[in-house]
């Protein structure tokens, strides 16, 4: 699956299914993005399950490592799905990325007959709950003091749901 948009001015992205290849640049991008980066060989490991697939956001033509801006990991099992990660470099934020990638998964998910998607998510984290509201995720569970280290203040985590049917 490929998708083309523009990014900035000049920039044109395309947005294409995730392969082993890209594991190394979304370790990357994961650990600009989480205090707890996944490396390459834990994507990777997340790649070779046939349930868990995903789209990464390039420059067109940019098929060097070291390229990509953003990138979305999904998993589908009998009939429901859940966002494993998301994550825009830091400079790519707010240019309509993570709406794409999301985009992505979802026409994905309804091609695939998918009944609902599911996330969890930090209820401190503005940007993502208001990218998913956006999307028309709903809040359907709170699992309270999940986020955080031992030694700071946990948040919420706020599972949400969207219906795909
Ligand atoms: C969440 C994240 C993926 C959003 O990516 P993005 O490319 O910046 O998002 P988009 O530009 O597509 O934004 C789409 C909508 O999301 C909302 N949004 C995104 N960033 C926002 C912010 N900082 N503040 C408020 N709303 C925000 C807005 O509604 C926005 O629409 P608008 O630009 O028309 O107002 C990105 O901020 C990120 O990688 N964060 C770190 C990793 C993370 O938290 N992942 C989610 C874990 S659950």
């Amino acid at each position: 699956m490929r998708h083309r948009f523009s990014f900035r001015r000049h920039v044109e992205f395309d947005i294409v299914a995730m392969t082993s290849q890209d594991c190394q640049d979304a370790a990357r991008l994961h650990a600009t993005s989480f205090s707890r980066p996944w490396s390459d060989g834990e994507i990777n490991t997340l790649m070779s399950k046939s349930t868990v697939f995903g789209f990464i956001a390039r420059p067109e033509g940019g098929k060097a490592a070291g390229t990509a801006t953003g990138f979305v990991l999904a998993q589908l099992a009998a009939g429901e799905a859940e966002i494993l990660t998301i994550a825009v470099a830091p400079e790519g934020r707010r240019h309509g990325m993570g709406w794409r990638l999301m985009g992505a998964v979802i026409r994905h998910l309804r091609a695939e007959g998918a009944d609902a998607l599911f996330l969890e998510v930090d209820e401190t984290n503005a940007a993502a709950i208001s990218l998913y509201r956006k999307l028309d995720f709903r809040e359907v569970a709170r699992r309270d003091h999940y986020y955080g280290d031992r030694n700071a203040a946990k948040s919420a985590a706020l599972v949400m749901r969207l219906d795909l049917g």
